[in-house]
């Protein structure tokens, strides 16, 4: 069965569309691309269509991977289509929490902070580089590399 996997910040256009990124070039690597479907949106619409921040383009290309997602707004019809929603800080989750009270059937979706898959840090939730200086996009992808990897390892327990 394909699993289907939305990574969700607030603009979609730093976090979590590097972490779709991430996630695809770890399949690619491992030949698992044909078994899972990546995507990911923002709580937020304000940059809808857009590619994701140069910067962050940047940082992940320095590492090898390609972002090329364009940016989109979460919809309802995500909790009855993904398998695993994975939000980035704590507002984000409460943001996607919120929005599912208006769901009038039962959810697919488990949605969990992506950050509860990482090994190697203590932080809970991904920073928001936006604002932030170059390095901040480094460490953002440093943690979405461990946590991805520790998802890779979970998925390959269950
Ligand atoms: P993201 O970062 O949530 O990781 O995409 C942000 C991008 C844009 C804004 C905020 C956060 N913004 O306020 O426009």
């Amino acid at each position: 069965m394909i699993k289907k996997i939305l990574f969700v910040c607030l603009g979609n256009i730093c976090r979590s569309p590097a972490a779709e990124a991430v996630l695809l070039n770890r399949l690619k690597q491992k030949k698992l691309e044909n078994q899972y479907e990546v995507d990911s949106a923002g709580t937020g619409g304000w940059h809808i269509g857009r590619l994701a921040d140069s910067r962050m383009r940047m940082a992940a290309k320095q590492r090898g991977i390609e972002i090329e997602s364009k940016a989109r707004q979460i919809a309802l019809s995500d909790f009855t289509y993904f398998d695993l929603i994975l939000t980035m800080d704590d507002s984000n989750l409460a943001d996607v929490n919120a929005l599912l009270k208006e769901l009038d059937t039962s959810p697919k979706s488990k949605i969990k902070p992506l950050l509860s898959y990482a090994r190697n840090t203590q932080l809970i939730e991904v920073p928001d580089p936006y604002y932030g200086g170059d390095s901040g996009f480094d460490q953002v992808l440093d943690l979405l590399e461990d946590a991805i990897d520790g998802l890779l390892i979970e998925i390959d327990k269950s």
